[in-house]
């Protein structure tokens, strides 16, 4: 079965004066439970700034997920920056990122390797907040 993946950043915007990793946990209590119901797996990650998010699944089941989320006021100004189809996923469950692991790091590294093609393509800030997140955040 093909594989649709997709990367978007959005900037985080604070609701009801909460704090991001308060609005992280929330996103991904909800988030657990639909993804793996809906099949998708991925990877949830932040900055102060930014959200990060690597999605994949079946391509009708993200579009849906992404005109949500994209409407959802804790986030804003989301970017897709690759949407691209492909034979087999990288992650094998959807998750926050956790820096402690190892394997989280190796993914996000082995899925810039894949889409080298893509990342020729962004404009210098799309770049810029993508090497941040591999430089701060995945590493
Ligand atoms: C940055 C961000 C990422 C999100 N990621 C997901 C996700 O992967 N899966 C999901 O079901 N909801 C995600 N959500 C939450 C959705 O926007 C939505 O609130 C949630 O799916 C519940 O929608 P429902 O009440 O219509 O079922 C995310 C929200 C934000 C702000």
């Amino acid at each position: 079965m093909m594989i649709r993946t997709v990367l978007y950043i959005s900037e985080i915007a604070s609701q009801d004066n909460k704090t991001i990793c308060e609005h992280v946990s929330e996103i991904a209590d909800t988030s657990k439970t639909n993804n793996r119901k809906k099949g998708i797996t991925g990877v949830l990650a932040h900055d102060n700034e930014h959200f990060l998010h690597i999605l994949e699944g079946e391509s009708p089941i993200l579009e849906g997920l992404l005109t949500k989320i994209e409407s959802d006021q804790r986030n804003k100004n989301l970017q897709v920056m690759f949407d691209v189809i492909w034979a087999e996923r990288i992650f094998q469950e959807w998750k926050v990122f956790d820096k402690t692991s190892v394997e989280h790091s190796q993914r996000f590294d082995q899925f810039l390797k894949l889409n080298m093609d893509s990342l020729a393509l962004l404009d210098d800030a799309q770049f810029e907040v993508i090497s941040r997140f591999a430089e701060n955040v995945f590493h």
